[in-house]
C-alpha cells in the first residue's frame, strides 16, 4: 500500500483555509437538489457534506485512508480510490474537484476518468493550482532539497497547467470549455511556513531521512521569507488558482 502522507489532524490545523476558501468554484458548480456529484479528492469531506445538506447526492474518492476516514465519519459516501484510475460509469451529472487535481500528475489519466463518469452532458467544475502557483515557495523548497541531496522540479508532485495546457487536455478528452481562468490569489496562512510546508510538501519531504526534514523546511522557509513574510511575520502564500467548467459533449 502507498504511505499515506495526509493527516486529517495535521490538515484541520495548516490547511482548513483551503475547503474554507472553496466559494468561488462553489458558485461555478451551481450544484442543484437531486444531482448525483462525484467529489475527486474529497478529502475530510467539508464540501461533500455541504453539497448533501443541499440534498445532492454525493460520493467522495481520496487517495488517503486517513482523509475517508474523516469524511466517513462526517456521514460522507467516502471511498479510498486512486484519481488516474476513477471506477466509474456514466453515473454523475457533475464531477466536481477542489484543490485536489494538482496532486495528480498524470491529467489526461484522471480527465478520461472524469469523461467515462460523467452522463452525456455532465459537467466538470474544478479548482485547481495553475501556471505560477505557490511560485516563490517551489522555488525554495527546490532550493533547500537540492542542498540536501534531493534533485526534483517538484513536478513529479504537483502538477499547475496553464489555461492552454488544460483546455487542450479537456477538449480532447471530449469536453467543451465553458470557461477556464487562472485567479491569483495570495493567501494569508494561519501558520508559519514550516507548518504548510510539513502538510502540503510532504510528499517531496518524505524523500528525506524523517531527521532532516526540519532543516530543510526552515532552510525553505527562510529562502521563501523576502518574498512572502511580512514585517509583523504573517506569511502570505502565493497562490494561483486555475478554475474551470466543461461539459461532455
Ligand atoms: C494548492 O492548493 O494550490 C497547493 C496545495 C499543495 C501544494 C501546493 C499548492
Amino acid at each position: 500500500m502507498p504511505e499515506d502522507h495526509w493527516s486529517s489532524a495535521r490538515y484541520e490545523a495548516a490547511a482548513r483555509f483551503v475547503t474554507d476558501l472553496a466559494g468561488p468554484v462553489l458558485a461555478l458548480l451551481d450544484p442543484k437538489p437531486g444531482e448525483r456529484i462525484l467529489d475527486l479528492g474529497c478529502g475530510d469531506g467539508p464540501i461533500a457534506k455541504g453539497l448533501l445538506d443541499l440534498g445532492c447526492t454525493v460520493i467522495g474518492v481520496d487517495s488517503s485512508p486517513d482523509m475517508v476516514a474523516a469524511a466517513l465519519a462526517r456521514g460522507v459516501d467516502a471511498r479510498v480510490m486512486d484519481g488516474h484510475a476513477l471506477d466509474f460509469d456514466a453515473e454523475f451529472d457533475a464531477v466536481f474537484s477542489n484543490a485536489a487535481l494538482h496532486w495528480m500528475v498524470r491529467p489526461e489519466a484522471v480527465i478520461g476518468g472524469v469523461a467515462r463518469a460523467l452522463r452525456p452532458g455532465g459537467r466538470f467544475v474544478a479548482e485547481q493550482g495553475g501556471h505560477g502557483n505557490v511560485a516563490a515557495i517551489r522555488v525554495a523548497l527546490v532550493a533547500a532539497l537540492s542542498e540536501a541531496g534531493v534533485e526534483t522540479d517538484l513536478s513529479d508532485i504537483w502538477s499547475f497547467p496553464s489555461v492552454d495546457e488544460q483546455r487542450a487536455r479537456l477538449e480532447a478528452a471530449g469536453f467543451v470549455v465553458e470557461e477556464v481562468a487562472i485567479h491569483p490569489r495570495p493567501t494569508p496562512l494561519p501558520t508559519a511556513m514550516e507548518a504548510w510546508l510539513e502538510t502540503l510538501a510532504a510528499p517531496a519531504l518524505a524523500r528525506l531521512p524523517e531527521a532532516e526534514r526540519p532543516h530543510v523546511r526552515a532552510r525553505a522557509a527562510a529562502l521563501a521569507a523576502p518574498a512572502l513574510r511580512d514585517s509583523a511575520g504573517r506569511w502570505t502564500a502565493d497562490y494561483a488558482r486555475l478554475r474551470f467548467r466543461a461539459r461532455l459533449a
